[in-house]
This record gives C-alpha cells, structure tokens and sequence, in this order.
C-alpha cells in the first residue's frame, strides 16, 4: 500500500480529475489525499514577503503532507502554455519556508505523475512541470494524463499511473 498526495492547482475540472485519481488509488488499496492549491489561497510570493513571518504563510501541514507521502500527482491546467500561479507559487513558499538541504531531500527521487485537464491539449503544461519537478529533483514518470475539452480522460492511463507510481 502507498500513500498518495494529489495536489491540484484549480478548483475546477481538475479537481475533478485529482477526486478520479484519488478514487482509483483508494479502489488499489492506497491511501490518497487531495490538496486543492487554489482553496489554500496562500499570498504571491515576494521576497519581502518571505523576510516577514507576519506576511508568510503556514505550510507547515502541507510540507508534512508532502513529506510523508510516497508518490506525488499533480494536477493543473494549461496557463497561457504555462502552469497556472497557485503551483509555481507554492513552490516558491516550500522553497524559501525550509532550510535548502531538507527542501532538497524532501523532493529528490519523489515519484511524480502529472496531469491536466486543458482547454486544448495540455501538452505545454505537462512540458512545464516535468521541467520544474525535475530541477527540484523528483523522479518524473513518462507517462502522462492529457485531457481536455474534447479529449476525455483515459481510465487506463489513470490506472497505470498509480500503478507505477505505487511500485
Ligand atoms: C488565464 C488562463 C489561461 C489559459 N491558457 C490556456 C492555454 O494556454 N492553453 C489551454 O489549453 N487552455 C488555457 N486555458 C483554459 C484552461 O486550461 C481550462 O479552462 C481548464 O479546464 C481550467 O481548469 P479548471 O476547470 O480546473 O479551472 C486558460 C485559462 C485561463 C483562466
């Protein structure tokens, strides 16, 4: 049995979509928790921001969270090719709110599955956070989640992924 945590960046349809993956983690026998990014509302990271204490956030739970999970799906729209604020700005607050080596040892070698629900074909958001969850280390799977607007989901994809990811 693993323990997922899936983050999604909206609240929207990828919501749903992380609800579908944590269903079929939970129907493997996996224990799966979804954290919603957009619900969280944390403030736009700035560096004066991150200096004072009364201005930064509690991330204390969701760093846990992330700590004790074994495998990470995370789940965003595309954002003008790009992902949307609330993730790389999460990001940045998990960066800064720790001290680098255990920000480091927190994502080295996580196994990662990505997925997104687009309004075209989510290709550049999936592109986007390969790159940022591998510069911070994690173990990135190939494979993918792409859906959209006329493209639904695939069960299949959905099931191999937590399958791997549980290994
Ligand atoms: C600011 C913004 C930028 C967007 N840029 C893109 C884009 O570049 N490519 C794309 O396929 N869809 C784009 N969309 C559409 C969203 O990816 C799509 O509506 C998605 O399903 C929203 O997710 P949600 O329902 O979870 O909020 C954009 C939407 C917004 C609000």
């Amino acid at each position: 049995m693993a323990r997922f945590l899936i983050l999604t960046a909206t609240s929207g349809t990828n919501r749903e979509l992380a609800d579908v993956f944590a269903t079929s983690a939970a129907s493997k026998g996996h224990d799966a928790d979804v954290v919603d990014l957009a619900e969280m509302d944390l403030p736009m990271f700035t560096m004066a921001r991150s200096k004072n204490p009364d201005e930064s956030p509690d991330i204390s739970e969701l760093v846990s969270t992330m700590t004790q999970a074994d495998a990470w799906v995370v789940i965003a729209p595309e954002y003008n090719g790009s992902m949307p604020p609330t993730l790389n700005n999460v990001i940045a607050w998990m960066s800064t709110s720790m001290d680098w080596q255990d920000f480091r040892s927190l994502c080295t070698g996580k196994p990662v599955g990505l997925a997104t629900h687009s309004g075209g074909g989510g290709a550049h958001v999936i592109m986007a956070m390969r790159q940022q969850f591998s510069y911070i280390g994690a173990d990135v799977m190939g494979r993918a989640c792409l859906s959209g607007k006329n493209k639904e989901v695939n069960p299949e994809t959905i099931e191999a992924m937590i399958d791997n990811l549980a290994r």
